[in-house]
């Protein structure tokens, strides 16, 4: 039998020599997930159970390439076994130690085309998901390859809800999640959270993203999502040169939204730090920002009479920051290029020349005198090929200054950034995905932190280069500003199942002035007060931006003082409560002190939910300051009632959080030393 497939398929002699099982399967660690690969009728599949349920059928492997037909398989050959349960610390994070406790099984695929003669895949099951990817070991040293196709498929069974939008929309990932039926899934992109009738929920995403196009997902109407990779403008999906691996194909597997939340199998699953001295140059923190009054266009990026940037505002906030305990100011619209329509002509953008009345020199002495950080900003319109050139000047300039951390940003429609070429590429195609990363490698090698806007999603790449601190990649509080609607109560509940899975995320939250002098609902902030502090707890970001203007926090002492508390660093994080498009509820440790912090947001309905506190050490006492929805408070109609209050507790305790419509609840569990 096999030697008349070889003969018919070119079967390599390695698989010839020792004939193996045309199925192999690998348990994860605690036996909760079984996956099982094989070769059947020419196509090489893997298939997945968590006890006695289906989560992925027998579902396709496998890339094409150009020159070749799709691959048809023919035996399964060389299967490797291994275990790993090892710790890890994260220099920063959501959490300082992660375990990484996996079984692996690594097969080779003979396939009947030469560049698929022999195709590496490697499975890692966890208990709570896997991944896998593809190794092209064999291709020669040097020769390049084009990929045509990504065949790879991921087939439910049974009845899923998803929260999901339209892949490919001009605004890149910044639209509101929809819920529907699963198989109303057109083109999705990931992370794409499903909830089945089966009591499991779902996550499909991708780790280690590098050198290749991100991965959407193409819905079948029946279950089954293909996966679809965004394409060179000359159609390729990858340009490689072998040999080469794939970034890993991720699913998550959980009996709540919360188990999604708190894998860390995406961290797992890239490579370790290449920075080892990055605690030295970069420390989470919070920042204040000339930002928020230009989407409220009090001022403008542009020159002109009311030019944002400009020295003795930027000092004013230097000021402010200094006084609270801020660690930086990010400065938008800085430098030449904002006049006229940016968006147009991010070719015309300068990251080297700053407006006159912008003196960078006279402000990093300032802020350094203050012990304040300058937030550098480079906004590139998409003009990627413009950045690129002036990118490691732009870089120097910032690093003479003292600057340590930069946004970027890529504001541009989907599909239509111009390469080299004169080509139309995609937000996340490969060419975006190896210039992002050149970013932030260029930028490591002047100890300069990345905070990506419009980015390539986030793959789990901080572990790898953890200078790259945050991304946006969601509608963020921008929308709060000039959204048309802006984001309704219900996306802070869903952001931590789908986006937030993915990495952290920039949010920006903490905007006071909430209603803006009576703005329409669907054109203001949706939220309480009280909600605005529990996005610092909720939203996790080692750089957290308090975003609203000075003097809105200075109206506000009282709830300021939870943003001025509340770390960017944490020990420990858990995910408490948790229904999608409901309710969220997050704990988390401060890292290096004993305090803990919980935030609890909720959609638009009231709602209380009783939260035990036995997340807290036992046999310590802790005064919980409380910031939760007062008496009448409403989005709608009264969302800046905010009720404090202040009681000692143990974690034999519960709590009641009580939540207004779209409001929340923050916690500071300050740990008593008695
Ligand atoms: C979009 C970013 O998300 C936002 O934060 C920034 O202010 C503007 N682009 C201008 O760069
Ligand atoms: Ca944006």
């Amino acid at each position: 039998m096999i030697r008349k497939l070889a003969l018919s398929s070119g079967l390599s002699l390695l698989a010839l020599a020792a004939p193996a099982a045309a199925r192999e399967c690998v348990t994860s660690p605690a036996k909760v997930l079984e996956l099982c690969v094989s070769v059947e009728g020419g196509e090489a599949r893997y298939e997945v159970r968590r006890g006695d349920v289906t989560v992925i059928a027998p579902s396709r492997l496998g890339l094409s390439f150009a020159g070749e037909s799709d691959p048809r398989f023919t035996a399964l050959g060389e299967a490797k076994r291994s275990a790993a349960d090892t710790i890890w610390e994260q220099p920063w994070g959501e959490q300082r130690v992660i375990r990484d406790n996996h079984s692996e099984l690594s097969v080779k695929l003979a396939g009947d085309t030469p560049l698929n003669n022999s195709v590496g895949v490697t499975f890692r099951l966890f208990d709570d998901g896997f991944g896998f990817r593809y190794d092209y070991a064999g291709i020669s040293a040097g020769q390049a390859i084009a990929v045509t196709a990504d065949r790879t498929q991921f087939r439910t069974v049974g009845a899923y809800q998803a929260w999901w939008y339209e892949g490919l929309g001009q605004e890149r990932d910044e639209y509101l999640y929809k819920q529907t039926d699963a198989r109303r899934i057109t083109l999705a992109e990931t992370p794409l959270t499903l909830k089945g009738d089966n009591g499991l929920y779902l996550s499909f995403h991708e780790a280690a993203l590098v050198d290749f196009p991100s991965m959407l997902l193409e819905g079948n109407g029946a279950g089954t999502y293909n996966a679809w990779l965004m394409p060179w403008p000359d159609g390729v999906l990858a340009k490689k040169t072998g040999p080469f691996t794939t970034p890993w194909r991720t699913v998550l597997v959980g009996e709540t939204p919360g188990a999604l939340a708190d894998s860390r199998i995406t961290l797992n699953l890239n490579e370790p730090n290449k920075l080892p001295d990055i605690a030295k140059w970069f420390k989470p923190g919070k920042y204040v920002g000339i930002w928020w009054e230009m989407h409220l266009e009090k001022s403008t990026w542009g020159s002109g009479p009311a030019h944002g940037a400009n020295t003795s505002n930027v000092k004013r906030y230097i000021d402010f920051a200094a006084a609270n305990g801020f660690d930086g100011v990010l400065v938008e619209g800085w430098n030449v290029g904002w006049d006229g329509d940016w968006i147009a002509n991010g070719d015309k953008f300068s990251f080297t020349t700053a407006y006159p009345d912008f003196d960078l020199p006279d402000i990093a002495r300032y802020g350094k005198a203050k012990g304040v950080k300058l937030i550098g900003h480079h906004e590139t319109g998409g003009a990627i090929e413009n950045y690129a050139r002036q990118l490691d000047a732009g870089l120097k300039l910032y690093a003479d200054n003292g600057v340590s951390l930069i946004k970027t940003g890529y504001v541009r429609h989907s599909g239509t950034i111009a390469d080299a070429a004169g080509g139309l590429q995609w937000f996340a195609g490969q060419y975006a995905v190896d210039h992002h990363l050149d970013v932030v490698k260029r930028a490591a090698k002047l100890r300069i932190a990345i905070n990506t806007h419009e980015p390539v999603k986030d793959t789990g790449l901080r572990r790898t280069w953890p200078n790259w601190v945050s991304r946006e990649g969601a509608r963020g509080q921008e929308f709060n500003a000039w959204g048309n609607p802006t984001n309704p109560p219900e996306h802070m509940t869903i952001l931590p199942f789908t986006r937030l899975l993915a990495g952290p995320m920039d949010f920006t939250p903490g905007i006071f002035d909430i209603a803006r002098g009576g703005k329409e609902l669907t054109r203001r902030v949706q939220s309480t007060l009280a909600t605005q502090l529990a996005e610092y707890v909720v939203v996790y970001s080692p750089i957290q931006m308090a975003a609203d203007l000075p003097e809105n926090y200075a109206a506000r002492p009282d709830a300021f003082r939870f943003i001025r508390d509340v770390p960017a660093d944490w020990e420990v994080s858990r995910t408490l409560q948790s229904a999608i498009g409901d309710y969220v509820v997050v704990a988390r440790q401060e890292r290096g002190g004993g305090d803990w912090y919980l935030g609890a947001i909720g959609d638009e309905e009231a709602r209380g939910l009783s939260q035990r506190l036995d997340f807290l050490a036992p046999g310590k006492r802790y005064e919980a300051q409380i910031y939760a929805d007062g008496p009448g408070a409403d989005y709608r109609t009264n969302p800046g009632a905010l009720a404090i209050s202040k009681r000692v507790v143990t974690n034999a305790d519960s709590l009641d959080l009580a939540m207004a419509p779209g409001g929340g609840v923050a916690v500071r569990f300050m740990l008593l030393n008695d």
